[in-house]
């Protein structure tokens, strides 16, 4: 794999576009960020040099549907679960709906890792996508909206260093890419464990029970009060028990 690391950047995802221009499959990597950005428009922050934040590019040889890219948010949290694992392997980390890592400290789950997937369609077909990925290594501290809501592997006691997780990434990365759409989608639901689940809707605290997830990776949830049904796709807009 193509492996291009810089000191700064706008975005990993927007770099990753870029060389995608030149390679079929490249992953960039930086110290900072200045770009950074999450899913539903946030932004993405985090320390230079304290964290990981990189992007795998993919061109797709020939152009695919939506429901076959929806595997690559399955991918990317299931390389980096793997991983955090096999560095941590006395911490318990889960898969949030549809592609968040949490840990648990003190009891609590807690936001340590970030993924950002981005497609370029033409029509209804995908030419291209971006897996962008981002975990907290050694940031010891969190600011406004994320002070109770993230954790780093250094807050969790872990010592390493980005750039030794990252070739650990990167290699778990790879045998994930052998692997076919059909199993990475049994090994992501598996991990998600939310089928059969309550998750309340925060925008208005109402209750739902989740029923199955359809092959774009929306989850179908059914009302426990009512009946009605509803797709949910913003993971950040319930919350539920995970594990
Ligand atoms: C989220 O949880 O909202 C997704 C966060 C994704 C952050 C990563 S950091 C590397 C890559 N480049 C970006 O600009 N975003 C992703």
């Amino acid at each position: 794999m193509i492996h291009l690391h810089f000191k700064t950047v706008t975005s990993t995802n927007d770099f990753a576009k870029e060389m995608l221009k030149e390679h079929d499959q490249v992953l960039i990597s930086a110290d900072f960020q200045m770009l950074g950005r999450g899913r539903n428009n946030k932004v993405w922050e985090g320390n230079p040099a304290e964290n990981i934040y990189c992007s795998l590019g993919i061109k797709h040889r020939q152009p695919q549907r939506v429901k076959n890219v929806s595997i690559y948010q399955g991918l990317g949290c299931l390389a980096v679960k793997e991983t955090l694992e096999r560095i941590a392997p006395d911490c318990r980390f889960y898969i949030k709906y549809p592609n968040d890592v949490y840990a648990v400290k003190n009891g609590e789950s807690k936001k340590i890792c970030g993924v950002l997937v981005e497609n370029g369609f033409m029509g209804e077909l995908a030419l291209y996508t971006i897996i962008g990925i981002g975990i907290n290594v050694l940031q010891s501290e969190y600011y406004s909206n994320l002070k109770d809501k993230a954790v780093s592997l250094k807050m969790l006691g872990i010592d390493v260093k980005p750039h030794d997780l990252l070739n650990a990434l990167k290699s778990t990365i790879s045998k994930y890419l052998d692997y076919n759409s059909e199993l990475i989608f049994d090994l992501w639901k598996k991990e998600l464990n939310i089928v059969g689940k309550e998750v309340n809707l925060v925008i208005d605290n109402s209750k739902w029970l989740i029923d199955s997830i359809d092959v774009n990776a929306c989850l179908i949830a059914k009302n426990i009060l009512n009946n009605q049904k509803r797709l949910i796709t913003n993971g950040d807009s319930i919350e539920y028990q995970l594990g």
